[in-house]
């Protein structure tokens, strides 16, 4: 684990170099979403992770053959990554597009919406950063939008998604939700 930690820790300095904000896109699979918004914000650096090394593997080559410049894959867990940004990284946009939804009710503490990784996001989110969530999981929605309206980092916002591009999950899905978060920003 300290290995993997300080692997992390060099990407992400590699990746980051001498900017401090960047979009992400947790959970990114294939990356077909994250490589579109990068093709459509030159400017933005853009920073996509997955578990699975097979799918990070497929987009870092879609990556490779669109030449984005600013546009990285990486392997990574999400909580992980968080601990190991530089110090003055953060994030101003986070999409979180059709993560697993864990239907059974003993497995949903193994979601990615609650409240410890949204405090943990926020810590590294720059005042005002957006998060971006969609599923196609009713119930899911439903408890993210209660542990987002709860919870002091966040406040739900009633504004456009942030950008259009279906991934697999979504081009598959008859139906879905989404919402909208902002970031309250750094608190004394
Ligand atoms: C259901 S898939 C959705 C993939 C893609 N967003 C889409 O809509 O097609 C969820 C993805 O999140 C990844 N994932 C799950 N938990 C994660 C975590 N804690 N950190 C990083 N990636 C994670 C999984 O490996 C999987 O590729």
């Amino acid at each position: 684990m300290a290995a993997r930690r300080r692997d992390l820790r060099e990407q992400l300095a590699g990746v980051l170099g001498t900017k401090h904000e960047f979009v992400w896109e947790l959970g990114c699979g294939h990356g077909h979403f994250l490589t579109a918004y990068a093709h459509a914000h030159p400017k933005d650096l853009c920073i996509g992770i997955d578990l699975a090394s097979d799918r990070v593997s497929r987009a870092i080559r879609k990556r490779n053959r669109a030449s984005l410049g600013n546009l990285y894959f990486l392997q990574a867990e999400a909580r992980l990554f968080l601990e190991n940004l530089p110090s003055k990284s953060a994030f101003n946009r986070l999409f979180i597009l059709f993560p697993d939804p864990w239907p059974k009710l003993r497995h949903h503490k193994n979601r990615i919406i609650n409240a410890d990784f949204l405090a943990a996001a926020a810590r590294n989110a720059t005042e005002g950063a957006r998060l971006y969530f969609r599923t196609d999981h009713e119930s899911y929605f439903l408890s993210a939008l209660t542990v987002i309206s709860t919870h002091r980092d966040w406040s739900l916002v009633d504004e456009p998604w942030g950008f259009e591009h279906p991934t697999v999950f979504q081009s598959r899905a008859s139906k879905y939700q989404s919402l909208v978060a902002a970031a309250a920003g750094p608190r004394p």
